[in-house]
């Protein structure tokens, strides 16, 4: 049997709690675990661009003491000759113990871990859900809160096509959560967390929005506001040095959570 994560709801209170427990004590000493995975090799397997998710994972591997093999581009591998994700899979699966998937259509990851002898980690496939960066979200929310319960959190965006907001809104039990379309953002209900995310337009989403002076004055003092990246222009660049903006510190619990999952499959 091998633990595979592709929908956030793989996992349990407990262990949810185990990872969080375990950033905790990487951000205390990042080389405190540096020969933890030291015999293990990771394959990251790239269908659609990234920036924060293939590095970071690559970054916590070697942070362990493990090595990566990265495909960033599938194009440059055997899919251009029109290999199956299955065959990509099993193949991948011999040459490494841990395979980070982003994939670009929703139950990829489920496709893949049906048939692959070592673990898939869902890094995003397509709409469907993005576990990982759900469980960065999480901890930068209770990190800022001390829980994730009794909390307002507004989804801001593209709440139909954004899986970071699929796989967040199923792990925010007992939290109030809005939905807030980006034409109504004169009508912003008052929150503990803003959520923003991107348009995606690379699947089919039309529109564009931003923050403005007038939104951010409306938010509370005591609010924050959080993106999984990359912005487009939805949060302007003077808010970065908000108190409020912590989407940097989402940024940086990436590599620690995602070390922290990997510790799992020591
Ligand atoms: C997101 C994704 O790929 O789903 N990025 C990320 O992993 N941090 C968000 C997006 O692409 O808009």
């Amino acid at each position: 049997m091998v633990d595979h994560l592709v929908s956030i709801e793989n996992l349990v209170q407990d262990d949810i709690d185990i990872l969080f427990y375990r950033v905790q004590d990487i951000k205390h000493g990042l080389n405190k675990f540096k020969n933890h995975l030291h015999d293990k090799i990771l394959a990251n397997l790239f269908y659609e661009p990234s920036t924060r998710t293939s590095s970071s994972f690559a970054a916590a591997m070697y942070r362990l003491g493990g090595n990566v093999i990265s495909i960033n581009d599938v194009n440059y591998s055997s899919v251009s000759k029109g290999e199956n994700l299955e065959d990509t899979i099993r193949t991948m699966g011999c040459y490494s113990d841990i395979i980070v998937l982003r994939s670009r259509t929703s139950g990829d990851a489920h496709i893949a871990a049906s048939v692959s002898e070592v673990p898939i980690i869902n890094a995003g496939d397509g709409t469907g859900e993005h576990p990982t960066q759900t469980l960065l979200d999480l901890y930068t929310i209770q990190e800022n809160f001390g829980r994730i319960k009794d909390l307002t959190i507004t989804f801001v965006g593209d709440i139909v096509n954004g899986r970071t907001v699929h796989s967040l809104s199923k792990v925010l039990k007992n939290c109030q959560v809005n939905y807030c379309d980006t034409y109504d953002l004169d009508k912003l209900p008052k929150s503990d967390v803003y959520y923003l995310t991107r348009v995606q337009k690379e699947r089919g989403s039309k529109g564009s929005y931003q923050l403005t002076k007038e939104h951010v004055e409306q938010m509370p003092e005591d609010c924050i506001v959080m993106h999984p990246f990359p912005r487009n222009n939805e949060i302007p660049k003077w808010f970065d040095d908000d108190p409020r903006a912590k989407y940097f510190e989402q940024m940086k619990n990436g590599l620690y959570m995602r070390m922290a999952i990997l510790m799992s499959y020591k």
